[in-house]
């Protein structure tokens, strides 16, 4: 746990993005692959689609989408950013590294790019280093992405995995401010004793690939959600509860709670726990499934452009993920309600017509 030390630079955020690919999978075309209905998978999860990358799509390819519509909103250059952490347990390749990838394509010249892999608490951990480098005068503007194919090691004969999770990409630009906003307090955390709960068995130094290791399907996810589950709650209270404590807050003066979108059940017994009402937590579960280390920054996107935030807001992040990880982060928002483009307004138009 670590509340911001006075010594230290403020650190905010000055533009979202986010980028899912066009093909959605609903649970009707899931129930065509394996032995599922859309009454368990929404009465369980809350997941009534998910997004998939087209073929030719990588990583990379999403996170692109999503950074440059982030250093957009910031009106930051590429050339500016000095640091890429790109969040992903879903890289384009184990080497180079996605996020070097990530660089090259966003003509990001002058950034350090490494990944980082905390599964769905990614983010929260990217977030947690940006507040460190630019806090500590190591870098001005760190670029934090969460991008994820899940579908790629998702195994489609699985009914136990596969309808939870989707593909889709998330951004946010860091930068300094003052000090009553931004980032108050960020809580980060890891227990190895929870591994196998949640891990792809083969591809690496462990278990190198092998026709043994195709075969016997090990390069897939393999989960126990049921002890997973009650983990979950337990830990994203506890992370929620760190960090308003750290900020002089309560849970309950949150104006907006971002939790990852593991499942809607979950999402509902940390809600109850902290005794937030509804409104003050955000859900897309429904339309986009666990994108993982995605999960978070995507719907701090949509929250950001339908002007659902703005200036002085309290606002929560919550997250856990394979590893096991776990965290939390809580902020004072510090960007006036965002006015969407002629585009956006054009676009949001044309999904209603
Ligand atoms: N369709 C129909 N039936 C199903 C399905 C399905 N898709 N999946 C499981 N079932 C069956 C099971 O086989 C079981 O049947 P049985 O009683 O005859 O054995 C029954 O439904 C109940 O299964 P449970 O596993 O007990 O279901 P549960 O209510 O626990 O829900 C779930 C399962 C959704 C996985 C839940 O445990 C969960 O969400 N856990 C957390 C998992 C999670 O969030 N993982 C992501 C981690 S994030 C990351 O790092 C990637």
């Amino acid at each position: 746990m670590s509340p911001r030390p006075s010594a230290i630079r403020g650190v905010t955020i000055t533009g979202t993005g986010m980028y899912v690919p066009e093909r959605v999978m609903t649970n009707f075309d899931l129930a065509k692959l394996v032995d599922t209905n859309d009454e368990w998978v929404v009465e369980r999860t809350g997941i009534r689609e998910r997004r998939i990358a087209a073929p030719e799509q990588a990583s990379s390819d999403l996170a692109l989408i999503a950074c440059q519509r982030a250093l957009a909103m910031a009106k930051v250059d590429p050339k500016d950013v000095d640091q890429i952490i790109l969040a992903t347990t879903t890289p384009d390749r184990i080497l180079p590294s996605c996020a070097c990838t990530l660089q090259q394509k966003l003509g990001a010249t002058r950034a350090a790019a490494y990944d980082v892999f905390a599964a769905c608490t990614g983010f929260v951990f990217g977030m947690g280093m940006a507040r460190g480098l630019i806090g500590a005068g190591v870098a001005d503007t760190v670029l934090v992405v969460g991008v994820e194919t899940l579908s790629r090691i998702v195994d489609y004969t699985d009914r136990n995995t596969c309808v939870l999770f989707g593909d889709g990409a998330g951004a946010a630009v860091f930068q300094a401010c003052g000090p009553d906003e931004g980032l108050h307090a960020i809580d980060m955390h890891s227990d190895g004793e929870l591994g196998e709960v949640l891990e792809v068995p083969a591809g690496i130094s462990r278990n190198p690939a092998s026709a043994g290791t195709v075969e016997a399907r090990e390069h897939f996810i393999r989960m126990q959600g049921k002890k997973l589950f009650p983990f979950a709650v337990r830990s994203m209270e506890d992370s929620v509860r760190k960090c308003c404590d750290a900020a002089g807050w309560v849970p309950t003066d949150l104006d907006l709670l971002i939790p990852h979108q593991a499942n809607l059940r979950i999402i509902e017994a940390i809600r109850e726990r902290l005794a937030v009402s509804s409104d003050k937590v955000y859900v897309n579960i429904d339309r986009f499934g666990n994108t993982s280390s995605a999960s978070i920054p995507i719907a701090l996107d949509e929250c950001v452009r339908s002007g659902r935030l703005k200036k002085g807001d309290k606002l929560g992040f919550a997250a856990f993920g394979g590893g096991a990880t776990w965290g939390g982060s809580v902020m004072t928002w510090s960007l006036p309600a965002y006015v969407a483009t002629e585009s956006e307004v054009f676009a949001a138009k044309g999904a209603h017509a």
